[in-house]
């Protein structure tokens, strides 16, 4: 006995053989509060690999920030949609290219919910032209937009994740990273750098506890491929072995697998998830 009561395998209460739950009429004074939901941040969910990302977390269990920069509806109706299917999260609001900006989104969070287990750095965006009429100011638009992001929002989660030894960070990186396509030399210079920076934050952080990947989706059907002419959408479609674009929710499930503990041991890993297409 303790002066706050038994401890486990005292008194009333048996050690626990297997982590199975016990029934609610027996647990008696050994009853524990359920756990603590994990909570997963997922910049730029007004996308559709956004909206999947943060319905599967929430699926699965977690509490999930939901980020936007600009489009605060499509991120309000997204959290309510979670909500109505009970589950529980945050709206988050902030261009992440301000580190300013990123420490307030994740001080929001940690308001909501007291620990950040996941981030996903999905927040992005591609401008298709070739290179000869690139202008300077859309090269840094694109590098930024896609690496700023997961610099400033990464930086500031590390410190919670590192204090309490624990953390999972997932960057969203392109097929384009992989094998280049043309017209994308700026988008694929910033997603390669996410690859770079994935690897090397890994080395960085995994002796804290703290796993950091990337996945690499091929097209996904999202607005962003629809945009492209229907030549390059064809190119596209039978450049995967699978012969068609990839679903956000396809997408989603890997990011899932990667901040669980079932990848407890993958780190600083690079998974295409593309149907093929870089295969
Ligand atoms: N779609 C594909 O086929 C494909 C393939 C490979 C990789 N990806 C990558 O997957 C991710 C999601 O793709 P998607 O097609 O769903 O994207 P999307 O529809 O273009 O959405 C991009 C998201 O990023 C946010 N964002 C843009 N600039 C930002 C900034 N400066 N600060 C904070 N947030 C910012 C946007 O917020 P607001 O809308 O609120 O402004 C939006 O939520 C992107 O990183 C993309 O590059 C997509």
């Amino acid at each position: 006995m303790t002066p706050d009561g038994p401890r486990q395998g005292e008194g009333n209460c048996p050690l626990p053989l297997f982590d199975a739950p016990t029934p609610l009429a027996e647990q008696g004074s050994c009853q524990r509060p359920p756990p603590l939901p994990l909570g997963a941040l997922v910049t730029g969910a007004t996308g559709p690999i956004g909206r999947a990302l943060v319905l599967a977390f929430a699926r699965a269990g977690h509490f999930v920030g939901v980020h936007y920069h600009s489009d605060e509806p499509t991120a309000r109706e997204l959290l309510g949609q979670v909500e109505s299917s009970g589950g529980r999260g945050v709206l988050l609001a902030g261009d992440l290219r301000d580190p300013d900006a990123a420490g307030r989104a994740l001080a929001t969070f940690l308001d909501a919910h007291p620990t950040i287990d996941v981030l996903v750095n999905n927040a992005g965006l591609s401008r298709d032209r070739l290179l000869v009429f690139v202008e300077p100011a859309e090269w840094r638009e694109v590098l930024s937009a896609n690496l700023d992001t997961a610099y400033t929002l990464t930086r500031a989660a590390l410190r919670p994740m590192v204090a309490r030894r624990k953390g999972s960070i997932v960057n969203v990186s392109s097929v384009s990273a992989l094998s280049g396509l043309p017209g994308q030399s700026a988008y694929a210079a910033a997603k390669a750098g996410l690859l770079g920076f994935t690897r090397a934050l890994a080395r960085e952080v995994g002796r804290y506890g703290v796993r950091v990947n990337a996945i690499a989706p091929g097209a996904i059907e999202s607005p962003a491929v629809d945009r492209l002419a229907p030549d390059r959408q064809e190119h596209l479609r039978v450049a995967a072995c699978l012969e068609r674009f990839g679903r956000p929710e396809e997408v989603a499930q890997v990011a899932l697998f990667l901040g669980s503990d079932a990848a407890s041991f993958i780190t600083g890993q690079v998974l295409p998830v593309d149907g093929g297409a870089s295969s």
